[in-house]
C-alpha cells in the first residue's frame, strides 16, 4: 500500500514530497512553519498580506507609522482633507525584501520557501503594488511564487525582465478552468507557462474564489475538469488540488486521480508554529458544524469562511486606513468605511456594532478573524484532549508526517 511519502511532486527540476502548506494570511503560516515544511522536504508558503505591518511587529521597523505620518504632513501642507493615505512603494519594497529574506536565509533542507501573492489586494495602487511585491520576492530569493486571489493577467509580464524569471517556480491558484484558461492565454503572451496549478475548491479556508453559489461546486469535479483540459491542450503542468484534504488517504486518492500533490492549510492552523493565538487554536479544535459559516463580512467582496465566535464580528472599530489601508482602492474606497459610516449610535452616543462588514486590516492583524476550512470540525479527532479539557497543540512536523503517512502520536500534554 503506497503512502504519500512514496510519491514526489516534481516542479521544474525540483522534487518535493507531495505536500504544500498554503499561504495563510495574516501571519498564520509563519516563517517558523514555512521553514519546517522546507526542512522536511515539502513546500511552505508565506503569505504576502500586510507585510509592512508584520515587519513593524517582528523587526521594529516603522513602516505603518511612517505612512500615517506622511499622510498627516501632506494633508496639513496642502489642505486636502480627503486625500487618500498612500503607501510609499520604495518602503513597501524594502519591507517585502526584509520579510521574505529573513525566512529564505534560514532555510535548511530540500523543500521550498514559497510565497502566496494576492492580486486582489488593493493597497491603493493595486497594479504598481503587485509589481513591487512580486519583484521584491524574487530579489529576496524566494523559491516559488504562487499567484492567488485574482486572474493575474499581467503578473507574468511584470516579472518578465527579472533575472530569476525563468528559474523561480511560478504557479497559480484557480477555482475554475475558465479562470485558468484566461491566465494561460496571458502566460503564453509572456512566453512563460506556470510550473504548477493549484485548484482550490469551496471547502478551503480564507476567501473563496466562488460567489454565493459556492455550495454548487465540489473540488473533485473542478479538479477533473482542469486536469482534462490541461491534457487536451497538450500541456504538462502538475495539478494540485486544495480544500478539505485532511489526511494521507485523501492524498493517495487524489494522486490516484492524477494529482501531482496537494495543498493544505486548516490542519496547520492549530500547530505550535501557527501564528494564531492559543485562544483561537482551542476554538478551532472545539468547532462543530454549526459554528462555521461562509460570510460576506470581508470588505474585499469575496466570501470568507469563519467561525461564528470570531472576535472580529460585530465590532465597531473605526476604519484603520491611515496605518493600514490594504483593502482600500485607488479612490480611497473600502467597503468597511461605508458600513461604518452607515451604522448609527445609541441614544447615549455610543457607536452600534457594524454588522455588514469588518475592518479586515485591523482584525486580521490581531488574529481575531478566525478563518478556517470546512474541515475545522475534524481537528478535534486528530489529538487526545488533555484532562484539563484543553487540546494539545501538534507541531508542524507531526502534522506533516501524518499527512505523508508516517503515523506518529500528535500533540503532547502541554507543559
Ligand atoms: C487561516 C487561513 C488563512 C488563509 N489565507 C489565505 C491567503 O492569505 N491567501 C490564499 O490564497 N489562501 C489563503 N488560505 C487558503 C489556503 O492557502 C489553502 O489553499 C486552503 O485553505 C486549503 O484548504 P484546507 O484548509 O481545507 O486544507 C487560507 C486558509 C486558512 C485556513
Amino acid at each position: 500500500m503506497y503512502k504519500p511519502k512514496d510519491y514526489r511532486l516534481v516542479i521544474g527540476n525540483t522534487e518535493y514530497f507531495p505536500l504544500m502548506i498554503g499561504g495563510m494570511g495574516v501571519d498564520v503560516s509563519t516563517s517558523a512553519m514555512v521553514l519546517e515544511a522546507a526542512r522536511l522536504g515539502c513546500i511552505g508558503h508565506l503569505s504576502d498580506a500586510m507585510v509592512p505591518a508584520l515587519c513593524d511587529r517582528y523587526f521594529g521597523t516603522t513602516f505603518s507609522k511612517n505612512k500615517a505620518e506622511r499622510h498627516r504632513l501632506l494633508q496639513a501642507e496642502e489642505h486636502i482633507p480627503d486625500r487618500i493615505p498612500q503607501f510609499n512603494l520604495q518602503e513597501y519594497r524594502l519591507a517585502q525584501i526584509q520579510y521574505v529574506s529573513e525566512t529564505v536565509e534560514k532555510k535548511k533542507g530540500a523543500g521550498g520557501v514559497y510565497i502566496n501573492c494576492m492580486e486582489k489586494l488593493q493597497i491603493g495602487t493595486a497594479r504598481d503594488n503587485l509589481e513591487v511585491r512580486l519583484l521584491a520576492s524574487l530579489d529576496a530569493g524566494v523559491d516559488g511564487i504562487t499567484l492567488s486571489a485574482g486572474l493575474h493577467s499581467n503578473s507574468m509580464k511584470m516579472m518578465s525582465e527579472h533575472p530569476r524569471f525563468r528559474d523561480v517556480k511560478i504557479g497559480i491558484i484557480v477555482s475554475s478552468w475558465r479562470a485558468l484558461r484566461l491566465f494561460l492565454m496571458a502566460a503564453k503572451r509572456a512566453d512563460r507557462m506556470p510550473d504548477y496549478i493549484v485548484v482550490e475548491g469551496p471547502l478551503a479556508g480564507g476567501h473563496l474564489g466562488f460567489g454565493d453559489d459556492w455550495t454548487q461546486y465540489n473540488l473533485k469535479d473542478i479538479f477533473t475538469e482542469v486536469l482534462m483540459n490541461i491534457e487536451k491542450e497538450g500541456l504538462k503542468i502538475p495539478v494540485i488540488p486544495a480544500g478539505g484534504i485532511f489526511d494521507a488517504d485523501d492524498i493517495v486518492s487524489y494522486i490516484g486521480m492524477g494529482a501531482s500533490g496537494v495543498q493544505v492549510a486548516t490542519r496547520f492552523t492549530v500547530t505550535k508554529e501557527s501564528g494564531l493565538t492559543d485562544t483561537a487554536k482551542q476554538a478551532f479544535f472545539e468547532a462543530e458544524e454549526n459554528d462555521v459559516f461562509v460570510s460576506s463580512v470581508s470588505p474585499t467582496g469575496y466570501p470568507i469562511r469563519l467561525l461564528r465566535s470570531s472576535p472580529c464580528l460585530n465590532s465597531n472599530v473605526p476604519p484603520h486606513c491611515l496605518m493600514y489601508g490594504y483593502a482600500m482602492d485607488a479612490k480611497g474606497h473600502c467597503q468597511y468605511i461605508d458600513a461604518y459610516n452607515a451604522t448609527g449610535v445609541t441614544e447615549s452616543g455610543k457607536k452600534l456594532p457594524v454588522v455588514e462588514k469588518v475592518c479586515l486590516c485591523y482584525h486580521i492583524s490581531r488574529y481575531d478573524t478566525w478563518t478556517c476550512g470546512a474541515s475545522v470540525v475534524r481537528l478535534k479527532d486528530t489529538v487526545h484532549r488533555n484532562q484539563d479539557g484543553m487540546y494539545p497543540l501538534p507541531t508542524t512536523e507531526e502534522v506533516i508526517q501524518d499527512y505523508l503517512g508516517e503515523r506518529i502520536p500528535q500533540g503532547s500534554e502541554s507543559e
